[in-house]
């Protein structure tokens, strides 16, 4: 069931997000070669508790952290660790959420470490523009899978690859509510344009890209999710509501 917010919903949802603003801000000034992902995780979950939020993620299916990092073939739900240092030439996405006031924020950004090679660059480039292509279409009277195509072609077209083992969701009193938000057109049914979007609706986009192959396999600790092939993923993140003036980014 996909549950519509009213403006003074939205409006909490928006205070939610703006923390998870405020401590991924904070995160990517701090990444640096030497840095490790505890010492991140500690940041992001203090910059919550500043703020009266808790972080989302902890304790959700009982992940460990508060914060999920990927380190270049990571694709997504890395486990912070002492021994999880950046170095120069890295790439590290940083997943974070909160919930404030009864209401969820989540977002997602991937960071270079020092100087990156050339490819890892247009990868983070080519994710984050697939992101914000997705949103434009995140419109009243537009289908669902009119955001997932956007992403889709946009990555393709540049020659990466969607990662289809995990996909965006519904976002409010709970992290994960419908409508499931694929970053890719599900089935080879090009006809079918999903659900109609509607104001009220707020939607975490969230593709997860590849330069090889798609697939992915976890890791033994349970949740490390890495590609296949170990070639770089990139993950990038907002929350987004669906307004009758169009897409709102929540977590901008
Ligand atoms: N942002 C991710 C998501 O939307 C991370 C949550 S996974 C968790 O699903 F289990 F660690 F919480
Ligand atoms: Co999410």
């Amino acid at each position: 069931m996909i549950h519509l917010k009213s403006e003074e919903e939205i409006k909490k949802m928006r205070s939610a997000s703006q923390i998870v603003v405020e401590a991924l801000n904070t995160l990517k000034e701090m990444v640096g070669p030497g840095v490790s992902t505890w010492d991140l995780d500690r940041m992001a979950e203090e910059v919550a508790i500043r703020r009266g939020a808790k972080p989302a993620f902890k304790g959700y299916s009982d992940y460990p952290g508060s914060v999920c990092f990927a380190i270049n073939s990571e694709v997504v739900h890395g486990i912070p660790s002492k021994k999880k240092i950046l170095k120069e030439g890295d790439i590290v996405g940083i997943d974070f959420g909160v919930i404030l006031d009864g209401f969820y924020g989540d977002s997602a950004i991937t960071v270079p470490v020092g100087e990156i090679s050339s490819l890892a660059h247009k990868l983070l480039q080519v994710t984050e523009e697939s992101l914000l292509k997705g949103i434009q279409e995140a419109s009243p009277d537009n289908g669902l899978f009119d955001v997932s195509r956007a992403i889709q072609s946009h990555v393709e077209e540049m020659g990466f690859s969607i990662v289809r083992s995990f996909v965006g969701h519904g976002i409010g009193k709970s992290l994960h509510e419908d409508p499931q938000v694929p970053n890719f057109v599900p089935g080879n049914t090009s006809r079918s344009n999903g659900i109609k979007l509607k104001p009220g609706m707020v939607i975490a986009i969230e593709p997860m890209v590849n330069v090889g192959n798609p697939d992915i396999k976890i890791l033994s600790d349970g949740w490390t999710a890495v590609t296949v092939d170990g070639t770089l993923s990139a993950h990038f993140e907002h929350t987004v509501a669906v307004t009758d003036k169009g897409p709102v980014i929540l977590t901008q």
